[in-house]
């Protein structure tokens, strides 16, 4: 199986986790848009989702299906959306599609957080993957001497030549060469630098579930 085959057959096992009725919080990248494909085939069932970038929300109008500002939103039962890596205490690396920041957000505001992902994101230890975090823009230098002082190899991520603008008008630094060993305290450690806008770990409230493609079928892992 492709790689993309192994991201839509998780995208299909997570509309199991969708409940009747209710507003579905729905995250960014790949596996997320192979999941509001499947969405769109369901819509009828769901009262709407929420957003985790403006690139869903555009998507998930496309299927026909209703975008909630999260600000008009109580509750959630479930957030479903993809990982850059995942360790097997359901800690994750996300932020490799920049959208980082309103993903933690709306995933807070969910009773569970659903991971999709194919097998190659199941890691033990994080950290091969650059680590994303998003910044004030005056913050680049200051915030990268932090991660530099940390052991971290920080690179300013561009577009097109220019400084990756996010939904929030922010930059990202991908800081590589970290070995996460203890991500809840790094997560914090992290969050805590002054022009930090959010880490992209996933840990102090990592993944509730993971769903994870693989070519013997779908595995499913609880934390
Ligand atoms: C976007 C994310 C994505 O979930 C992560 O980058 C995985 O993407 P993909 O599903 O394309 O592999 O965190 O900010």
């Amino acid at each position: 199986m492709t790689q993309d085959e192994l991201k839509q057959a998780v995208a299909r096992a997570a509309l199991d986790y969708v409940v009747e009725g209710r507003i579905i919080g729905v995250g960014t990248g790949s596996t997320a848009n192979f999941f509001i494909d499947e969405l769109g085939k369901i819509r009828d069932r769901i009262k709407g989702a929420v957003a985790s970038s403006e690139a869903t929300a555009t998507r998930l109008r496309s299927h026909g299906i209703t975008v909630f500002d999260l600000n008009d939103i109580d509750a959630m039962p479930v957030y479903i959306d993809g990982a850059d890596e995942i360790n097997h205490q359901g800690a994750m690396i996300k932020g490799g599609g920049g959208a980082l920041t309103r993903e933690k957000i709306v995933a807070s505001v969910a009773d569970r957080f659903v991971c999709i992902a194919d097998g190659s994101k199941l890691v033990d230890v994080l950290g091969t993957f650059p680590l994303p975090v998003e910044v004030i823009p005056m913050a680049v230098q200051s915030v990268s001497k932090y991660l530099s002082a940390m052991g971290a190899m920080p690179v300013l991520r561009m577009k097109d030549g220019q400084p990756y603008m996010t939904d929030n008008a922010c930059h990202i630094i991908d800081a590589s060469g970290m070995r996460i060993t203890e991500p809840a305290a790094m997560e914090s450690k992290i969050n805590d630098i002054p022009g930090v806008v959010s880490v992209g770990l996933f840990a102090i409230r990592g993944a509730s579930v993971c769903l994870l493609g693989t070519s013997t079928g779908v595995r499913r892992l609880e934390f």
